[in-house]
């Protein structure tokens, strides 16, 4: 019912106000007739009887005069049209009416009224001591139509004042209500259209419409607010971004001058590298034959002139000849370090079980009175440049082979592991062993733990090994104990981000 209600316009409401007060005058004027029908019988009845005694004795003693002189009387009463006295033989006694040539009912009726035409008729017996003297008869003007027509005429007035009213009204209303409304509803239509948050909508009264008006500013001016702030901090915003992008864009910059400055570099670097190495290697190379010369004569030396040489002579002689061999031992090693690096990498499927083997046969050969128990495992491969492979085994071999010499039971173990899918090699040897602690020592070139006294040697036979596996990507390690044996595992082809980063900084010892 309340939605039907709020469905309707002001206007509609006003009309339905205005036919709810015909309706309420309708049933009014229904009761109000009925009533009037009612007291209008009531009161001719009064009268009836009232005639019917003071016209009584006039009866008894056939006085006609006084009957009309009474009849006479109701002149006063304009409503009642016409009267008349019966006598009990039912022949009018007197008779009265307010307009001319009025005719009488023949005869007199029973006690009752009737409605006839626009007139209420009435007869009423006139009684004495239980005895019918006569009857009176009235006829009276009804007066309905005159009372409907009045109040017709009253409620068309109502009705169109109350019209009349209600458009005021609603004109009013429209003017305090709805243009205010409109106003404000207008406003917000254009807020959302153009999203100009700067239109304020007219407070036009001080009513609740006037707040809702005041509150919608208040709103308006909130959001205008919060949008310059947002606007404000957007463009804050946009140049931390323009700027973080300019920062960028020269650190790009930057980085691409400093890796150009990089490549530079270590061009020049590797150039110079190089031309160290060839430098080195001629050196070392041209070095070779005055050795190779210094050495044999000194053999000469000794063998020819075996009596002319003291014997301190030939002690100087010996250390002479030790020490150019030494020598050309490490212009040897030398030259293989630069061999290393020299010449293209040629990767093939190798066998590295066999490249161990013929390794320990060397050995073997070249130290036939050794014996150590020496384990190869069968079937490793490696996609490896096999010369390469086998100057790095000849290293790490020969090391085991070397240090283990003083055990009482030397094991040498060559076999390999696999460690995430890629495989690890590894020598073992139960010999000498180091201390951890200098382990990361041990790839530089010239960098021993153990005297030259105890284990000859140069101290270049593991930088040599790094090489090769740093040429292969792959990296290389120990784990030792002095005294218990030593291990290197080695690996020959490139690991992930870690194994990189792990190699690098073994590279730079
Ligand atoms: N298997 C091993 N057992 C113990 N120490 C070793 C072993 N291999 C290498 N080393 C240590 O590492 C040093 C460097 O080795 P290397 O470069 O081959 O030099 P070299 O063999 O000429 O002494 C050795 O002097 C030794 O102290
Ligand atoms: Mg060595």
């Amino acid at each position: 019912m309340k939605r039907l209600i709020a469905g309707f316009s002001v206007r509609q409401k006003l009309l339905a106000v205005v036919l709810l007060l015909l309706v309420a005058i309708a049933v009014m004027v229904g009761f109000d007739l009925r009533n009037y029908r009612q007291s209008l019988i009531s009161d001719m009845t009064t009268q009836a009887d009232l005639l019917g005694r003071t016209t009584a004795p006039a009866l008894t003693f056939d006085d006609s005069r006084v009957a009309q002189e009474n009849l006479e009387l109701l002149h006063y009463r304009p409503q009642i049209r016409a009267a008349a006295i019966y006598n009990a033989r039912g022949k009018i006694f007197a008779s009265y009416s307010n307009e001319v040539g009025r005719e009488f009912p023949k005869l007199p009726e029973a006690d009752g009224t009737r409605i006839e035409g626009n007139d209420l008729v009435l007869f009423k017996r006139i009684v004495d001591n239980r005895e019918i003297l006569g009857t009176v008869y009235l006829r009276a003007n009804y007066e309905l139509y005159d009372r409907l027509v009045g109040y017709l005429g009253i409620a068309a007035i109502v009705a169109a004042l109350a019209m009349l009213v209600a458009y005021v009204l609603s004109r009013q209303l429209q003017h305090i209500i709805t243009n205010p409304l409109l106003a404000i509803a207008e406003v917000a239509r254009e807020v959302t259209e153009k999203r100009t948050f700067s239109l304020r909508a007219p407070k036009l009264s001080k009513d609740e419409i006037g707040m809702l008006a005041e509150s919608f500013n208040t709103m308006l001016a909130e959001i205008e607010r919060a949008t310059r702030d947002l606007e404000a901090s957007n463009e804050v915003l946009g140049r931390e971004i323009a700027e973080h992008n300019r920062a960028e864009r020269e650190i790009l910059r930057l980085n691409a001058e400093l890796e150009r400055r990089v490549k530079e570099r270590t061009a020049q670097l590797e150039y110079t590298n190089a031309e160290l190495e060839a430098f080195c290697y001629s050196v070392s190379h041209d070095l070779r034959a005055p050795l190779r010369a210094i050495d044999g004569f000194g053999q000469a030396l000794m063998e020819d002139f075996p009596k002319d040489v003291p014997q301190e002579a030939q002690r100087y002689l010996t250390r002479i000849r030790s020490s150019t061999q030494r020598m050309g031992q490490l212009i040897e090693d030398l030259l293989n370090l630069s061999r290393v690096s020299r010449g293209g990498l040629e990767r093939r499927d190798a066998d590295v079980s066999e490249l161990a083997r013929q390794v320990v046969n060397d050995l073997q050969i070249r130290d036939p009175q050794r014996k150590v128990d020496i384990s190869v495992w069968d079937g490793m491969r490696a996609n490896a440049d096999s010369r390469l492979l086998r100057a790095a085994l000849e290293n790490l071999i020969g090391n085991a082979w070397k240090f283990s010499a003083k055990t009482d039971q030397p094991r040498i173990e060559i076999g390999s592991l696999s460690d995430d899918g890629r495989a690890v090699f590894y020598v073992r040897d139960n010999g000498a062993g180091f201390d951890m602690a200098y382990a990361d020592k041990l790839f530089g070139a010239f960098q021993r733990l153990h005297s030259g006294n105890e284990y000859q040697g140069t101290g270049i036979g593991l930088a040599t090994v790094q090489r090769i596996v740093h040429r292969h990507g792959g990296r290389i390690w120990a784990d030792a104990k002095p005294g218990k044996g030593a291990a290197f595992y080695f690996t020959l082809e490139s690991g992930g981000v870690e194994n990189a980063s792990r190699d690098m900084a073994e590279a730079r010892t």
